[in-house]
């Protein structure tokens, strides 16, 4: 029986990563919007390619739930961007709200899955899916370190000229401004980048990290990045489905690493299938330690203020 990958949300980030777990043929895809008709044609679109790509994926979108039955992965990309006007705290609420809604839905039609959220605010999104779903911790994984790390890893590679094959990142914390981009095991080959780099070269590179979102939001004018959050859905939906106990950052729900308890943040952790199968503690400095502290304290005051 081939695997299931169901995606909440045809916009920019779910087609996006349909499209790639299509052409790479990991799993047959089934893509969920409210907007009627959109998902339909998008998800035919995409199994229009398949030929081309040489992907024998079944790709279906839809409005239906019925249609995502028995999947093993489930994204989610469902929610609203923040509109002129609107507050931090009321597209936290709006999303909220459509995160329960779709999490409740989810797990009607497929119980076992592991789901991985994507929307933002990320790590208080994630802890709403992991409340209302009732998944064991090692089920929820949420999106946020793949893509922040991958960002760090283009500006290193630019910075010294290297493939970005030989380049490792990592991004601790919780995806916003209070993110921990740790130099210190960033590599080139092995070679942290501190050794590499001046201390000025280093810190823009922290500092284009943490602002990566934003660069591109600007960018843009309308809309945020989908391209390489597709890119960072799918390395993890790959390395659950082909059970690579791949180490990526990803925020889950910890209780008690890194001190920190009942509550998502983005530390390292073992992907394999049966989701979450480690999570990696590397010694902190006490200044990085301080620093994840504070990132956890900003997504601690979300999930509190909508009470998850
Ligand atoms: N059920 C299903 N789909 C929904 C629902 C819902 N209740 N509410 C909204 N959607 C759909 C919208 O119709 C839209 O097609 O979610 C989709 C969101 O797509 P975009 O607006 O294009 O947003 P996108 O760029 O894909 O980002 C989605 O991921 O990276 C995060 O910050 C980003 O939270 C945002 C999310």
């Amino acid at each position: 029986m081939n695997r299931k990958v169901t995606v909440i949300g045809s916009g920019n980030v779910g087609a996006t990563a349909a499209r790639s777990i299509a052409d790479k043929e990991l799993a047959d895809v089934v893509v969920l919007d409210i907007l009627e008709g959109v998902p339909q044609g998008k998800g035919l679109d995409i199994l229009e390619a398949c030929p081309v790509e040489g992907s024998d994926a079944r790709v279906l979108g839809t409005n239906d739930y019925a249609d995502t039955a028995g999947s093993d992965v489930v994204v989610i990309t469902a929610g609203l961007a923040r509109k002129p006007g609107m507050s931090r705290d009321d597209l936290l609420r709006k999303n909220y709200e459509i995160t329960r809604g779709v999490t409740e839905q989810v797990m009607e039609h497929s119980p076992d899955c592991v789901i991985i959220p994507v929307t933002n605010p990320l790590d208080a999104m994630a802890q709403v899916v992991y409340r209302v779903s009732g998944l064991p911790r090692e089920r929820v994984i949420g999106m946020a370190g793949v893509l922040d790390s991958s960002r760090m890893r283009t500006f290193i590679a630019e910075a010294l000229d290297v493939s970005v094959e030989n380049t490792h990142a990592f991004v601790l914390g919780g995806h916003g401004d209070t993110m921990v981009p740790l130099p210190r095991y960033s590599t080139v080959a092995g070679i942290p980048i501190t050794e590499l780099l001046d201390a000025a070269a280093v810190e823009a590179i922290v500092q284009r990290t943490a602002q990566g979102g934003a660069e591109i939001v600007k960018l843009l004018g309308t809309g945020s990045a989908y391209y390489a959050p597709g890119s960072s859905v799918v390395e993890m939906v790959e390395a659950i489905l082909k059970d690579k106990k791949k180490i990526l950052p990803c925020s889950v729900f910890l209780q008690g690493e890194y001190g920190i308890r009942d509550l998502f943040v983005g530390v390292p952790v073992k992907l394999g299938a049966r989701g979450v199968e480690q999570v990696v503690e590397i010694t902190l400095a006490p200044d990085e330690a301080a620093a994840l502290r504070k990132s956890a304290d900003a997504v601690r005051e979300l999930v509190t203020t909508i009470g998850v």
